[in-house]
């Protein structure tokens, strides 16, 4: 495996390794200071098309999302990867289908996924996206077939095919990711990056404590943290601010485009349904949010982590801890962020219990970020892009 040299001076090889194995490594910040705007930013990127895979569970904003990937010529889509989690995978994998369908990007390989979780029962979220996962929003039966190679193996031949060019887009549970990483221990260091839709510094959607896509399969979202994988995490923090809008369905409705009509009978559905549960706002736009975020980094602001992922606990499993020495109670005197990896911040776990071996709660002796965590989003810019796209003539 060739080794790259990173900003920092270290080579990517020696950063995958030291972080894989014990403690997430931050070497692509540069001086892991607080916020910034994206690492790669577009133009430190090289010129797109920027090849990506989407592994999503459609879900409503799931379609979406892809709607808006497909959109996007900034993108080059190597693959589709469904996988169970807003609805069983026999839902999920023939409404991505649908979604290539209506897009007209019957080209793009669709790759079956995992039908459950790593080790854990599928929980859904019909609740939200309805029994079919596109908010009740019917759809004429595909007639294009996924490929036959499973999603996680297709992950790999990708990312091995294009070393240090695939960023992975997740937007539904991890467990495609993670079947794919553990499946090849050199494959981390071959991924460009991860932006993914999912976890909370902020509190959860389906526990107090966890957000949907982790808190489905957190073994395997744990496992995608501690990769060392470049992350961006586009968390509720900010995809709580992403709330669809009549105005929204009424701009998709007055396009005569096949993608803005089936993006406004899924929003248009999907408000209803949230009406009629009580909400007083449409539904959030989670995933097409980390789409987008890819496409114009600068809709985020982002700020460096240590983010872990509890896995253990009764009525937590799925919680994201995120560490900064800048943030909430652990803030520490102006300035410290700028020699954040020099000071020792311990991540501490939870106190050591009688029965075990361990007996420091210190989980690692010193902060180094393994995420950039979104922490505010330019609402506006975002549904500028996604209406827009989606309600381009075609
Ligand atoms: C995430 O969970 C799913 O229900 C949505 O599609 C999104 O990916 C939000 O928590
Ligand atoms: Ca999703």
């Amino acid at each position: 495996m060739e080794s790259t040299r990173l900003k920092t001076g270290i080579t990517r090889r020696a950063f995958v390794a030291s972080s894989a194995a014990t403690v997430v490594a931050s070497s692509f910040v540069p001086n892991a200071t607080a916020s910034t705007t994206f690492a790669e930013r577009p133009d430190s990127r090289g010129i797109g098309p920027f090849r990506v895979i989407i592994d999503t569970d459609p879900g409503v904003d799931d379609a979406l999302a892809l709607l808006l990937a497909m959109r996007s010529p900034e993108l080059k889509i190597e693959a589709i990867t469904p996988v169970a989690g807003n609805v069983p995978l026999e839902l999920t994998l023939p409404n991505a289908l649908r979604l290539v369908e209506i897009a007209g990007r019957t080209e793009i390989p669709v790759a079956a996924g995992a039908k459950t979780p790593l080790m854990r029962r599928l929980v859904t979220a019909t609740y939200a996206h309805g029994e079919n996962g596109l908010g009740g929003a019917v759809f004429p039966e595909p007639t294009t077939r996924p490929v036959s190679t499973p999603a996680a193996e297709l992950i790999r031949q990708i990312v091995r095919k294009y070393p240090r060019e695939v960023t992975l887009i997740p937007i539904g549970p991890l467990t495609n990711i993670a079947t794919a990483l553990n499946s090849d221990p050199e494959l981390a260091s071959m991924v460009r990056g991860v932006v993914m839709m999912g976890g909370s510094l902020s509190g959860g959607n389906i526990t107090p404590a966890a957000e949907f896509n982790v808190y489905v399969d957190p073994e395997a979202a744990r496992i995608v943290f501690q990769s060392g994988i470049p992350i961006t995490m586009v968390g509720l923090d900010v995809t709580r601010k992403t709330s669809l809008t009549d105005e929204h369905v009424r701009v998709l409705e007055a396009a005569q485009n096949q993608v803005s009509q089936a993006a406004a009978k899924i929003g248009r559905n999907a408000i209803n349904h949230n009406r009629e549960r009580g909400y007083l706002v449409g539904p959030n736009m989670h995933d097409s949010l980390a789409v987008a975020s890819f496409i114009r980094p600068e809709i985020l602001k982002l700020q460096d982590y240590y983010v872990d992922v509890e896995t253990s606990g009764e009525l937590t499993a799925g919680a994201t801890l995120g560490y900064s020495p800048i943030a909430g109670d652990l803030r520490r005197r102006p300035g410290m962020e700028t020699d954040a990896t020099a000071m020792n911040m311990p991540i501490r776990g939870s106190a050591p219990t009688l029965g075990s071996t361990r007996t420091s709660p210190v989980l690692r002796d010193r902060f180094v970020p393994n995420a950039k965590v979104a922490v505010d989003v330019d609402s506006a810019k975002f549904f500028e892009l996604l209406i827009g796209r989606l309600s381009e003539k075609s």
